[in-house]
């Protein structure tokens, strides 16, 4: 139980949920501090009674009124809802932990990971009275970033190989590309961004929970697969299951409802010389480090 009256008081938008409801486990696992939860959800939800930590909610209709002494918002109820009703938080001064795509490509929103890039969030402070959004990252990509950056710490993803300025334009590229613009093309000769063609088949499989990836990286420096293994068992937040004798890999079913990144079958890429490639499979439970746990890190690095 962590009900506290000198702890901040929450609101979460969308709590009746998949990722709502998995806020509340996730607070409750960590034993997040609160002083009191708002429950917010459609009309269709409201009034709705259930119970939480020992104590009786009633789910509330979203409205602009619900935000007033709201210190951290928690938004999971689609982009569109995220668009509407972020700002108006914002207004009252909650700090938003928003997990829709609804600010990922907004410049001045600090799109964050903790294990990733805290950093991006060290302008922010609870208290202060003035409210600000943060966005979580797809879930695809949060799993595959917690799996990819321990090693280009290390070995340097060839991406950003091109240095800072070419990391810039690729990101000017992107933005430029997706509002329909002609991509700038200063430091690269051509564009960079949306340049490679992939033929895939996209389906869904029948598992409740978890995304699986496989990534293939490439690196600027030598990286063997051994010191990956060995990377990647020392990075937080990771676990390594990639056991060839015994075929243990990382599986949907092992992942779900656990905190931890799976990652197995990581191995050279034999298509490139040296140890410039690696493959690597990647697992984990979208619903908990692909949404609400990873917006709850962040809130927590905001206490
Ligand atoms: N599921 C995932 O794996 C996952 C992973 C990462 C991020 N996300 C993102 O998280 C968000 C929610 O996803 P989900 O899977 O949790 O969806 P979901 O299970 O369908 O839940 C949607 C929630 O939004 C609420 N809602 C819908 N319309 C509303 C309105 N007009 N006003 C207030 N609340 C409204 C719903 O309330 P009612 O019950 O009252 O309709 C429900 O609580 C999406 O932006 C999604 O992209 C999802």
């Amino acid at each position: 139980m962590s009900l506290r009256e000198d702890a901040p008081s929450l609101a979460v938008v969308g709590v009746t949920g998949a990722v709502g409801q998995e806020f509340l486990s996730v607070l409750s696992d960590r034993s997040f501090p609160y002083s009191s939860i708002k429950m917010l959800a459609s009309k269709r939800s409201a009034g709705k009674r259930f119970t939480f930590e020992d104590k009786e909610y009633i789910i509330e209709e979203l409205s602009a009124d619900s935000f007033s002494g709201v210190d951290i918002a928690l938004f999971s109820a689609g982009a569109s809802i995220s668009k509407k009703f972020g700002p108006i938080a914002v207004d009252f001064g909650s700090i938003v932990v928003d997990d829709s795509s609804a600010f990922r490509m907004d410049e001045d929103v600090p799109l964050v990971i903790p294990e990733v890039n805290p950093e991006a969030l060290s302008h922010i402070k609870l208290g202060s009275g003035k409210g600000a959004l943060i966005a979580n990252p797809n879930c695809s990509t949060i799993i595959c970033l917690m799996a990819a950056t321990p090693l280009h710490q290390r070995a340097k993803l060839a991406a950003s190989g091109a240095g800072a300025a070419a990391m810039e334009e690729l990101e000017q590229q992107t933005r430029e590309v997706l509002e329909g613009k002609q991509p700038t093309c200063e430091i690269f000769k051509q564009q960079n961004n949306m340049n490679v063609k992939v033929t895939a088949t996209c389906i869904r499989v029948p598992v409740m929970r978890a995304h699986a990836e496989s990534v293939n990286l490439q690196f600027e420096e030598p990286l063997d697969e051994d010191t990956a293994r060995t990377i990647l068992s020392n990075a937080p937040g990771v676990v390594v299951i990639d056991d060839r004798t015994s075929h243990r890999f990382p599986t949907p079913l092992a992942v779900s409802n656990k905190d931890e990144v799976a990652v197995g079958r990581i191995r050279r890429d034999v298509s490139l010389d040296g140890n410039y490639g690696l493959d690597l499979f990647v697992c984990s439970d979208q619903i908990r480090k692909g949404a609400a746990l990873n917006a709850i890190q962040i809130a927590e690095m905001l206490l």
